[in-house]
């Protein structure tokens, strides 16, 4: 996403009524111990609206059936209802299509879904895939059980000491055998915007087809898949105010053409024989069995929901708060920041001088303050900084900056506990 312009940012933060939203969330009305509940732990999952859990409601009381199968007024509700969920997710990343659209159990299965669907078919011995320091495991691992059962390897763009990547040296790894770019567009760990639609830009000039980990972009700014001109784009329902077993894979139509299918079983086939089966077409074709038919309206109800308040309104008021955090944390003592690149998303990593980030998150939650503390599932990102773990605060739209300023008071309190 590019930068809103000051004017615009400032129009849209002021606009926005936080108040109002937090009224939506029931959870955010609880006091753990009794101190009022400060979520920021917003990267793992973020809360869900009474509109989202109502409409999970709706659907469980008044439409369930199974879908695709049966002739019956409920199972006829039920498909339309999950089919109006995918054109919804293909209106909120503007895919071209709506069978662009995969549901998924969440990002994990969607690069899965990439790996066995493409890379398959398609990455063989002595070929290489290109993936960032910066990467989650989930698009880590899955890469190297291909490269074990191929032969192929995997290159890494390394990263500087504010967690950028360094492009020079991403565009210097491409050669003839370079055959798949997997990026995230996010750093879940240090919340570093990655440049993608350029890294895209630059795969493509090589022929080379790109794979985006959305999963902290897409509830954090607009994601527009047709600008990125992204091959693939994965995330996860429940970052978005969404349900969890749910998520999308997003995939050029023509590409998962090509694709493989990832699972066998019923739905994803368009006839069976012992002889032979012939697959359905996309996006069935990679849907195979029941699928999450709640979990895909109640994310449809999601992104209705996080529409509604608009994502360059979300995008402002997030990044209000991160330069409030940063401000904060850059002036205290013994305080350092993990991650300062020049575009972030709403992620601060920290570590407190002298304490373990598993004592800081400890002390933060007795508070009431609620981080994540660890390897982020992103190792390869504490080895580059030789950290163990960080303390992480990562925010959604409905935080405050009086909750920013409890993670503050909070984090004072540490160093006092431990001077
Ligand atoms: N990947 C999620 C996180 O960063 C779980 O916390």
């Amino acid at each position: 996403m590019t930068a809103a312009p000051t004017t615009r940012k400032l129009r849209l933060a002021s606009a926005f009524d936080v108040e109002r939203i937090r009224a939506d969330f029931p959870i955010l009305n609880l006091k753990p111990g009794g101190k009022p509940l400060v979520y920021l732990d917003n990267a793992a999952s973020s809360q869900m609206p009474q509109q989202v859990i109502d409409r999970l409601v709706h659907y469980r009381t008044t439409q369930h059936a199974n879908i695709h199968r049966a002739v019956h007024t409920l199972s006829e509700i039920a498909t339309s209802e999950y089919e109006e969920a995918r054109r919804k997710l293909a209106r909120f990343i503007n895919a071209r299509e709506e069978r662009e659209v995969i549901f998924t159990s969440g990002t994990t299965e969607s690069i899965n879904l990439a790996m066995h669907g493409y890379g398959r078919k398609f990455i063989g011995a002595g070929d290489e895939i290109i993936l960032t320091t910066l990467e989650h495991h989930s698009n880590i691992v899955p890469w190297q059980m291909l490269c074990e059962e191929k032969g192929a390897r995997i290159r890494v763009v390394p990263v500087n000491d504010a967690g950028e990547l360094l492009i020079d040296e991403y565009e210097s790894l491409f050669n003839e055998r370079t055959r798949f770019v997997g990026v995230m567009h996010v750093s879940n760990a240090l919340g570093t915007v990655n440049p993608v639609k350029h890294m895209i830009a630059f795969a493509h000039s090589r022929g080379v087809p790109v794979l985006v980990d959305g999963a902290q972009a897409a509830p954090h700014m607009k994601v527009d898949v047709q600008d990125l001109d992204c091959d693939l784009y994965a995330f996860s329902g429940h970052k978005l105010c969404g349900p969890t077993g749910i998520g999308i894979l997003y995939g050029k139509a023509a590409l998962l053409e090509r694709m493989q299918p990832f699972k066998g079983g019923g739905d994803m086939i368009l006839s069976v024989t012992f002889e032979k089966t012939t697959y359905n077409t996309i996006p069935h074709k990679f849907e195979a069995g029941t699928p999450p038919i709640a979990a895909a309206i109640g994310l449809g109800a999601a992104v209705d929901y996080l529409s509604g308040i608009g994502m360059d309104a979300i995008a402002a008021h997030e990044l209000d708060l991160l330069d409030h955090a940063t401000a904060q944390l850059s002036r205290m003592p013994g305080v350092r920041i993990i991650g300062t690149a020049g575009k972030k998303a709403a992620v601060l990593s920290f570590m407190v001088d002298g304490v373990h980030p598993h004592d800081v998150g400890t002390l933060l939650n007795q508070d009431g303050v609620a981080i994540r503390t660890g390897h982020h599932c992103a190792q390869p990102v504490m080895q580059r900084f030789r950290l163990p773990a960080t303390a992480r605060a990562s925010f959604a739209f409905y935080n405050t900056t009086a909750e920013v300023d409890a993670l503050v008071a909070g984090i004072r309190s540490v160093q006092s506990v431990f001077s």
